[in-house]
């Protein structure tokens, strides 16, 4: 191991520090991120006090953490970094539904539901149906799948930000799909919100002169015997947003309008008022084998 460190030798010093780790995947991972960021240093050639700028906000990252709170995903939501592994992990054949980022609400467990039932439990908002089907990269219908789904309500706010006004629960669900692989349920149309963007992250995004806005969505999570699961959202067309989504979480594949339906039949199956919105969303899963 070098002892004379200089610019020029700085870099070779630190990957040979590294030469005896056991672990190779380990060695890789900590060659790659030496060399990148003593690029990023040598390029950005910082002053001392933008280096302390920096080390203090990753400080500010880290105790803005919590059990709650996970500012680091944040930070790597905005910086796209989230997105870019969740693409490097769930490259899909042409027709299998695309996925997106699970994001920090899917806190708490589901609850079991009925296929039908209305998953808002407060409000007097219009309800929608949400209907689809879970089916395999061949079309076959895939019954006994199981559907996770969760949402913010028409102001933009998940049951666990709002504790004390929202009930527990309110707009999640587990539901599992019938013998044609098909499942629905009654909610309401979500609205656009922002990520939580009280600490650094937020600063750091009105810094950049970022909105911290995400597009109206519902999340997903798909799962059957025998494939691959998908944690996805369904993007409602139309919304603010859905052009620059500040956690970069838009693929145009999984974008789906609200349908206004005037069929007072169907609405009486539905248990819902006529004329209703309706979203059509089917879950394309990928067979492990
Ligand atoms: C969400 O969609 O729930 C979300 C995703 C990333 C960051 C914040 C929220
Ligand atoms: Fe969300």
């Amino acid at each position: 191991m070098s002892t004379d460190f200089s610019e020029d030798t700085a870099t070779d010093a630190v990957l040979d520090s590294f030469a005896d780790t056991p672990d190779e995947r380990l060695k890789t991972m900590l060659g790659a991120l030496t060399r990148h960021l003593h690029g990023f240093i040598r390029e950005i050639e910082p002053t001392q006090s933008e280096w302390e700028s920096g080390i203090e906000f990753l400080t500010a990252v880290g105790q803005m953490c919590d059990d709650v709170r996970q500012e680091f995903i944040l930070l790597s939501d905005v910086l796209g970094v989230s997105m870019l592994v969740d693409a490097i992990n769930n490259r899909k054949p042409a027709g299998a539904t695309e996925s997106t980022v699970l994001g920090p609400f899917h806190m708490v467990d589901s609850p079991q539901r009925e296929l039908g039932e209305d998953i808002a439990l407060a409000g007097d908002a219009e309800r929608c149906v949400v209907r689809g089907h879970v089916r395999s990269l061949d079309g076959t219908a895939l019954a006994g799948a199981v559907v996770d789904v969760w949402q913010a309500d028409d102001a933009g706010f998940y049951d666990v930000q709002q504790p004390q006004a929202l009930p527990e629960k309110n707009l999640r669900g587990l539901f599992t799909t019938d013998a044609d692989g098909s499942f629905w349920f009654r909610s309401i149309v979500p609205r656009h919100y922002p990520i939580p963007d009280d600490g650094p992250v937020g600063k750091l995004l009105s810094a950049t002169k970022r909105h911290p806005n995400r597009p109206a969505h519902i999340h997903f999570i798909g799962g059957a015997a025998g494939h691959s699961p998908i944690t996805t959202h369904l993007f409602i067309e139309g919304s603010p947003y859905l052009e620059d989504d500040t956690v970069f979480g838009v693929k145009k594949s999984l974008v789906r309008a609200v349908q206004r339906i005037d069929d007072p039949d169907l609405a009486v199956r539905y248990n819902v008022e006529n004329p209703f919105g309706l979203i059509e969303f089917d879950v394309v899963l990928n067979p492990t084998s």
